[in-house]
């Protein structure tokens, strides 16, 4: 293989990364590319799990002596603490590289201070290469790192005419098999699902992150999360299977807000010491427009069907405006078809600091 530019390894440290996305939790996702003196790729690797190695211990090893002299371009600044593994700063300068590109600094205390360390070794280190590709690849845990709480993307499915159930209350299945599997996919990627008791109440959901042809478990599931100031989730609702863990959230654990229910941020703050970097809010209508009202929403998924129902509840209820310059402000970032629906995602332009 010919030399690569620092910025074509770094494309490819990015797309690396992302293999790791549903695992890592609570670490970021990480990408490294190795290349020798002469700018050859060495040795590539991503951080997979927590607990595993990280991205720069696996390419490091890949590239055994012939990493001395070269560059190593990170994803995300080298960890510069003794967690469950070693600082990737000291492989890295015991391993003899000269230089090293990092596209996004680590916003975590904790690791922090990697870039000092190396430069203290004497080894020259670029910083902000492709960082918007960098950044937006390990979005939702930096964000939740800043904040302290979990990147939260509020999902519902609804008609075109944005009712989530019919006016007697039915309402499986708004959206296609088609939109399910990919809400499976969309589960598949976060460390916890979120709902009201409102919703188990009425829909009993799994909320498992499953095969929908053969009902088959996926291997890791995320934590499911009940919304329930009064413990009032049954005994025998599906989300007290073995299947997956759960935790139903009440206000003798949690607190209550200035409502009397769950308080909000002191809900996401003891799921974000548990871990949970990122979590997906399904609903339904009264708790998604709790979180909305607060800030606390990241991104918004909607899957939308061809379909209109007229009567029935919208997808939400109170999220604060009163008027409509008090409206709550998105951006469509992508809108895809998924079978006969589409699915739309946007951001919210402001949520709480
Ligand atoms: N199409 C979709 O995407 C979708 C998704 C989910 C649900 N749904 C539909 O939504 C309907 C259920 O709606 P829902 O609005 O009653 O369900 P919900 O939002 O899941 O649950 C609302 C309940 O959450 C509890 N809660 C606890 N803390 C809260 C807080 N801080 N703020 C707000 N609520 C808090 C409250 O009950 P306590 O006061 O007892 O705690 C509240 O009544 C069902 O028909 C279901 O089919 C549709």
């Amino acid at each position: 293989m010919g030399s690569v530019s620092t910025d074509e390894a770094m494309r490819r440290a990015i797309v690396l990364a992302a293999r790791g996305l549903g695992t890592t939790s609570p670490n970021p996702l990480v990408g490294c590319v190795l290349l020798d003196s002469r700018g050859e790729i060495v040795g590539e690797g991503f951080h997979a799990y927590a607990g595993g190695p990280h991205a720069e211990i696996v390419a490091l090893a890949q590239a055994g002596e012939r990493a001395r002299g070269g560059t190593a371009v990170v994803t995300l600044e080298p960890c510069n603490h003794t967690g469950r593994t070693g600082p990737c700063t000291q492989a890295l300068i015991r391993a003899g590289v000269r230089r090293v590109v990092v596209g996004v600094t680590d916003p975590n205390p904790v690791a922090a201070g990697g870039v000092e360390t190396l430069r203290a070794a004497g080894i020259d280190v670029e910083l902000g290469v492709r960082s918007v590709e960098a950044e937006a690849g390990n979005l939702a845990w930096l964000t939740a790192v800043r904040r302290g709480r979990p990147y939260l993307i509020w999902k519902y499915a609804a008609t075109l005419d944005g009712r989530i159930a019919a006016a007697d209350g039915t309402s499986m299945w708004i959206t296609s098999e088609a939109a399910r599997i990919d809400v499976h996919a969309l589960r598949g990627t976060v460390d916890a699902v979120i709902v009201g008791v409102g919703t188990v109440l009425a829909d009993d959901p799994r909320l498992t992150v499953r095969n929908l042809r053969d009902g088959s478990l996926a291997i890791r599931q995320p934590l499911r999360v009940v919304v329930d100031s009064e413990g009032r989730t049954p005994a025998d609702a599906r989300v007290r299977d073995a299947a997956a863990p759960t935790w139903v959230a009440t206000v003798d654990e949690v607190g209550a807000g200035p409502d009397g229910k769950v308080d909000l941020p002191a809900l996401l703050a003891v799921l974000y010491q548990r871990g949970v970097r990122a979590a997906l809010l399904e609903g339904g209508p009264i708790l998604a427009g709790a979180f909305l009202a607060a800030g606390l929403v990241d991104k918004v998924v909607g899957y939308l069907a061809p379909k209109l129902l007229g009567a029935g509840p919208a997808a939400l209820a109170d999220a604060g405006p009163r008027t409509i310059s008090e409206v709550i402000d998105l951006e469509f970032t992508d809108i895809t078809p998924v079978g006969p629906d589409l699915r739309v995602t946007a951001f919210p332009r402001k949520t709480e600091g």
